[in-house]
């Protein structure tokens, strides 16, 4: 591979629109983009600010002009556009859930070890600077062992009946929905913090709605589009609450919810240990709640207080807040690293497999209403 990298967007939505403000801020080329019919892609290339337009996304993954394929699309085309983007011999960033079932997820994952190529999932609440510092703190043991892990991740962009989107669909978002799209990024962010993996939790789930608009709304940062829509039965969850224990002798709660109003993004974690809590909040992540018995501090980010992991995604000085597209770009730029040849730093396809086995015993415990074991990677 010479020059500058070469990467492709399948998608052109809210997400795809943030992969490729990414994509242009590690000096990497847009070569192209594809929406879900060719026509949107033209005007997606144009809004993007991609080379060009592929007619469809198979057509995009395939091409000998792409080296990196970002899939950026709806759910269930995440595995069969991944799979033939790494048959090919791409290197991959999915968006997640990497597959709508862990043993597809894990297929994904041996397939890519296979292929040798970088193969990476952006859960990016990784790179908050404050998160890799209660990662630093929590793994150099100064907060004691951890005992409970604990918190919550809340929305509201469907705490209305008349609120819907694909994602509500199991066969276009898959059969679990707030758990995969966002108790997902809870879970990798728990276990990337503390190094403990969850081995068996007990989960129980609700679908507050019963039934819904079929007007879909194009995604979850647009309103609703005025159009009246007949009844669609929705059989995936609302809510999820779950009570785990991890391999290391921790216990833990996580509350997962897209109904909770007033609530937007709300990504809340706290780690209590024997001498210290930690607590990170993704709508604050400029800092960091140290909790002592004596006393307790918020830690603003600043990088000359920081642990190295944090400092180097610290890019700009104290009180200049950064926020989610910093962190995409971070991302994109350890996957630039590992496809140069260095260090994987980045979250990998590996990790998506964990988060699709933890979402397959979410599903099985809320059926069978008990304790379930998560089975190791
Ligand atoms: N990592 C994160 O923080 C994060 C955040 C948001 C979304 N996501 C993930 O990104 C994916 C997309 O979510 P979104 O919020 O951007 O959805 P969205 O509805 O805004 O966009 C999806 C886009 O894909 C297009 N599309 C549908 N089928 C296609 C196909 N075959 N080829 C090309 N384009 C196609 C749609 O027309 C739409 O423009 C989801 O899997 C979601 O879980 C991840």
């Amino acid at each position: 591979m010479h020059g500058q990298l070469r990467v492709a967007i399948a998608g052109a939505g809210l997400i795809a629109r943030v992969h490729a403000d990414a994509v242009r801020r590690t000096g990497a080329r847009l070569v192209g983009v594809s929406a879900s019919t060719p026509e949107r892609g033209k005007a997606a290339a144009v809004e993007l600010g991609a080379e060009r337009a592929y007619g469809t996304s198979e057509e995009l993954v395939g091409s000998d002009e792409v080296d990196i394929v970002h899939i950026c699309t709806p759910n269930n085309s995440h595995r069969p556009l991944a799979e033939l983007a790494l048959r090919a011999g791409k290197h991959v960033v999915c968006e997640k859930p990497l597959a709508t079932s862990a043993q597809e997820a894990a297929a994904l994952t041996a397939l890519a070890a296979d292929q040798g190529v970088v193969a990476a999932v952006p859960f990016v609440y990784r790179y908050h600077p404050m998160a890799a510092e209660a990662r630093a703190r929590v793994r150099a043991g100064t907060l004691g062992d951890v005992h409970l892990v604990h918190g919550h991740y809340l929305q509201d962009w469907l705490s209305e009946p008349s609120d819907s989107n694909w994602r509500v669909d199991p066969s276009v978002g898959g059969p679990s929905r707030v758990f995969a799209d966002i108790g997902s990024h809870w879970c990798d962010l728990a276990e990337w913090i503390t190094g403990h993996r969850i081995t068996e939790l007990v989960a129980s789930t609700a679908t507050v709605y019963g039934e819904r608009s079929s007007a879909m709304a194009r995604t979850f940062t647009a309103s609703r589009d005025g159009i009246p829509g007949t009844g669609q039965s929705v059989a995936t969850e609302d809510t999820a609450q779950i009570l785990f224990r991890t391999n290391a002798g921790a216990t833990g709660t996580l509350v997962v919810s897209q109904v909770s109003p007033g609530r937007k993004n709300r990504l809340w974690l706290e780690v209590d240990a024997a001498d210290a809590s930690v607590t990170f909040d993704q709508e604050n992540p400029e800092s960091l709640l140290l909790g002592r018995r004596g006393s307790t501090e918020t830690l603003t980010r600043d990088a000359a207080l920081l642990a190295p992991d944090a400092a180097r995604l610290s890019t700009l000085p104290p009180g200049h807040p950064l926020g989610y597209h910093d962190c995409f770009a971070a991302f994109l730029r350890d996957v630039h690293a590992a496809v140069a040849g260095g260090e994987v730093t980045h979250p990998t396809f590996a990790d998506a497999a964990r988060t699709a086995a933890l979402t397959d015993a979410v599903l099985a415990s809320t059926h069978s209403r008990s304790w379930t074991e998560v089975p190791p990677a």
